[in-house]
């Protein structure tokens, strides 16, 4: 990379001072900065004095065009005349590869959305997916090798309330509507019912015994339930474009935890408690952890164990990345933990990658009432807000209209998803996501056609050229600081940072888009080639976030 030139010969020239350098904040001009306080204080002298002598002493030479004080930093300035082409001739003979790695080092698995089959996917879902598909391409993109997984809890109480409601008041119906919104209707009664009938619990229980003896009627019902829901379920993926490598149900793994609970009572790390559960020790660190039932039925972190267990050491990764709500914090933090005590050196790789909660303006969502925000019903509401922005920018034909009302809506949905710090709760408000203007998706799609718009008028043929003028500089730096973020996104597992940095990209666009005029410009090739790049990294950087673009908006 060009710019990484730029900064080696910075670290030769800065010679012992080398390890001091580093990117001056925003809103400073220099492009790299060396700041003095340490040595003031290990040589008792003024920092602005030292800076000075610094600079003094040093002569800038190749891509260093100069070397100045600034009260306690000595500025490094490249030459942008020179480093300015080159990172644009990078970008456009080498189109897709810009920054990407090409060699893997580590394999890298990735879990994701990981549904309950008891309702449909809801917006915590579209926020888990946009967070576990970009993360998943960014590490993609920074060398490891990735594989996109889930866990399918398709076993447990919270099913057999779904199938309990089902048998009871169903009257052998089969869907009439997306058939895991039909489902879930029935997870919605069952726990109104049990508002009325308390007695519905010990039914409950019955049934899930039923099930683990492997009941025929009972297993009948539970298999065309859930076969009903993940139909519905691979609808909305396919729609969102959630990606998996495969899926792994937990009715297939969930009673192999023997070995394990007995290899940790071996081991003195388990012990029984009052009631007859098998616990984990884990105090006084966290709080103790039931990993057995006295019935002997395994509960939720028990297939955890299996799970992780399976993972690294059948599919042989090196990383496990969980994206599972900030609400099992506990959980991940007790389960890497037990793992860590039975001795699984791999325990360490193991990561939660912790999000919060997706409020809509009326508020919490809560499923058991019905009222939760449906993840269909949002991209329904999202595209036809595109619909109407679409149609009142301009005629389309019906067959375009969809078109572009899905990528839009998608990209609004993803984008602004995705923005956000993944532990901070968000507002999502469907209206703000959808705007041309301002922080969101449709902007930065629009951007984007923008630039393939001026692509397509211009007559010239572009060209690399040599010299840049002040009003591209800006922009040349920020195309050339793409590889970065996307490393910074990749060892931080924070994917706003690429989002962040696609939104200030585009508003720098536009503003060069005002003040100068491409077409017809006496550097008119010279500055499609900006225009290009331009659109290049936007396309590749919006393609990492899950979000395709349009050539036309
Ligand atoms: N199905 C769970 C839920 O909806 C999430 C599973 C998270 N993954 C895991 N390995 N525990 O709460």
């Amino acid at each position: 990379m060009s710019f990484q030139k730029f900064r080696e010969q910075c670290v030769k020239l800065a010679g012992s001072y080398a390890h001091l350098l580093e990117q001056p904040p925003r809103g400073m001009d220099a492009d790299l900065a060396l700041p003095c306080f340490a040595l003031a204080k290990e040589k008792r002298k003024d920092p602005a004095v030292i800076a000075k002598e610094i600079a003094g002493a040093m002569k800038p030479s190749g891509l260093i065009k100069l070397v100045e004080a600034s009260g306690p930093y000595v500025n490094f300035y490249a030459d942008w005349d020179k480093l300015g082409g080159e990172i644009i001739g990078r970008i456009i003979r080498e189109d897709d590869n810009f920054g990407r790695a090409t060699r893997r080092k580590e394999k890298v698995m990735v879990e994701y959305s990981s549904p309950n089959t008891n309702k449909p996917l809801h917006v915590g879902h579209l926020r888990n997916d946009s967070l576990g598909m970009s993360i998943s391409n960014i590490l993609e993109f920074a060398g490891s090798n990735v594989i996109r997984t889930a866990i399918i809890n398709d076993r447990g109480v919270h099913i057999c309330k779904s199938m309990l409601a089902y048998k009871k008041w169903g009257n052998g119906r089969t869907p009439d509507k997306k058939s895991d919104h039909f489902v879930g209707d029935f997870y919605v009664m069952f726990e109104k019912k049990l508002k009325e009938d308390p007695g519905l619990e010990e039914e409950i229980r019955q049934m899930l015994k039923k099930w683990e003896e492997g009941d025929k009627p009972t297993r009948a019902l539970w298999k065309k339930m859930n076969s009903w829901v993940l139909g519905g379920m691979k609808e909305t993926y396919k729609l969102f474009g959630s990606k998996f490598d495969f899926w792994t149900l937990e009715s297939g793994i969930y009673d192999k935890a023997k070995p394990l609970i007995d290899q940790g009572a071996k081991k003195g790390l388990f012990f029984k408690g009052e009631r007859g559960d098998i616990l984990a020790k884990l105090e006084p660190e966290l709080p103790n952890k039931v990993v057995l039932r006295a019935d002997g039925t395994s509960i939720y972190i028990t297939q955890d164990m299996v799970l992780a267990k399976i993972r690294f050491e059948k599919h042989k990764i090196d990383r496990l990345i969980y994206v599972v709500a900030s609400e099992q914090n506990l959980h991940f933090k007790q389960l890497f933990k037990i793992l860590e005590l039975l001795g699984y050196g791999w325990s360490k790789n193991c990561h939660h990658l912790s999000y919060g909660l997706v409020n809509l303006p009326t508020g919490r969502m809560k499923t058991r009432e019905g009222t939760v925000v449906d993840a269909d019903e949002l991209i329904k509401e999202e595209t036809e807000l595109a619909k109407k922005e679409i149609s009142a920018r301009e005629k389309v034909s019906k067959t375009e209209l969809e078109k572009r009302s899905k990528e839009i809506a998608l990209a609004a949905i993803k984008y602004y998803l995705i923005k956000i710090e993944p532990i901070k709760d968000i507002l999502f408000d469907p209206g703000r996501a959808i705007s041309f203007e301002g922080d969101t998706g449709p902007y930065l799609q629009y951007t984007y056609a923008r630039a393939k718009s001026i692509l397509r008028k211009a007559k010239k043929k572009n060209r690399i050229g040599k010299g840049v003028g002040k009003e591209e500089i800006d922009l040349i730096k920020k195309l050339s600081q793409f590889p970065y973020i996307v490393k910074k996104c990749a060892v931080e597992l924070k994917p706003n940072y690429l989002a962040t940095y696609l939104f200030e990209l585009a508003t720098l666009f536009n503003s060069f888009y005002h003040a100068e005029k491409v077409i017809g410009s006496e550097k008119e090739a010279e500055l499609l080639t900006v225009v290009e790049s331009v659109s290049i990294v936007l396309r590749n950087g919006l393609s990492l976030l899950g979000i395709n673009t349009l050539e036309r908006m």
